[in-house]
């Protein structure tokens, strides 16, 4: 099983043509509210690809809470540790343009997972092949976590964003750290290359539609990405995880399993909303057919 810990938002997705100024008004073309934030969207994704998850995460009490709850639990996932917390629930402010996305997130009842939560599901924690993180949770959860996962032996796939609040002294302690570019940067401020040899199997940047990269101990492998043409890419990096993580409990190395997330992760840009592309493993599979042809 796979524990995921993290936050579920509702995204409020505005796409425009044009990109406000400071100070200017302009009209869009889309409004929709679809389910996200980076726990939720990576649970969803590894649960479509045939994943066993347990999401553990906050709602609030408003008029979203519920209906992330029902969302998750249509995906068949476990919810039993989704609290509902005495505030609203966290929510990003998406601005699709040109094809890329602009994100604000006001966590919410996110900030209601706290080491307490964490420490209610100490057994799941201690039976899961493997804890997926990122950071739109409380610092001190995340800290108290890995510590939690290093007492049980348990891996940890770390995605960190945002990167921000990340500490360099927990890499010790993360089995999987999957930044992108800016965020590996943002992290090491050093060159990606000497953070990848710093870290083999360890650090794998994603690179967008150009694939992924790591070091394999002996020299740095770039897996390279299916090209496809992208509606929304807003969850492609948290469809990347999901099913990173979702192949790593199957026994997969490291490069099979960026192979098989950056099939998974061109599926879900085809489609609009985080979760609304994220592809089943039959799905995954006949793209990788296709391509064979
Ligand atoms: O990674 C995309 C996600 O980031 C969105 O779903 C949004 O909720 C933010 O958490």
């Amino acid at each position: 099983m796979i524990t995921v810990i993290g936050s579920i938002n509702m995204d409020i997705v505005c796409q425009t043509e044009v990109f406000p100024k400071q100070g200017e008004t302009v009209l869009g073309n889309r409004f929709e509210t679809v389910p996200g934030g980076k726990g939720a969207n990576q649970a969803v994704a590894a649960t479509r690809l045939g994943g066993k998850v347990k999401m553990v995460g906050a709602v609030g009490q408003d008029s979203f809470g519920p209906v992330l709850i029902d969302i998750l639990k249509n995906e068949k996932m476990d919810v039993s540790s989704v609290q509902m917390a005495p505030t609203s629930t966290g929510i990003a402010n998406i601005l699709l343009f040109e094809q890329d996305n602009r994100i604000i997130v006001v966590p919410g009842a996110n900030n209601y997972v706290t080491p307490q939560l964490v420490d209610a599901n100490e057994q799941v924690i201690k039976e899961s092949k493997l804890v997926v993180m990122q950071l739109e949770i409380p610092v001190e959860t995340v800290e108290h976590t890995l510590k939690l996962c290093k007492k049980h032996g348990v891996p940890v796939l770390m995605n960190p964003a945002p990167a921000r609040n990340f500490k360099t002294e927990w890499m010790e302690d993360i089995t999987y750290l999957t930044p992108n570019e800016t965020e590996c940067e943002l992290i090491f401020h050093e060159q990606i290359e000497t953070s990848l040899q710093a870290y083999p199997n360890k650090l794998i940047v994603t690179l967008g539609d150009e694939g992924a990269m790591y070091h394999n101990g002996e020299h740095i492998v770039k897996v390279a990405g299916f090209r496809t043409t992208a509606i929304d890419t807003t969850g492609a990096g948290d469809t990347f995880n999901g099913a990173f993580a979702h192949k790593i409990c199957e026994g997969a190395d490291v490069e099979e399993a960026v192979q098989f997330a950056n099939v998974a992760a061109s599926l879900s840009v085809e489609k609009f909303g985080a979760q609304g592309g994220m592809p089943t493993i039959e799905q995954v599979e006949a793209r990788v057919e296709e391509s064979r042809l």
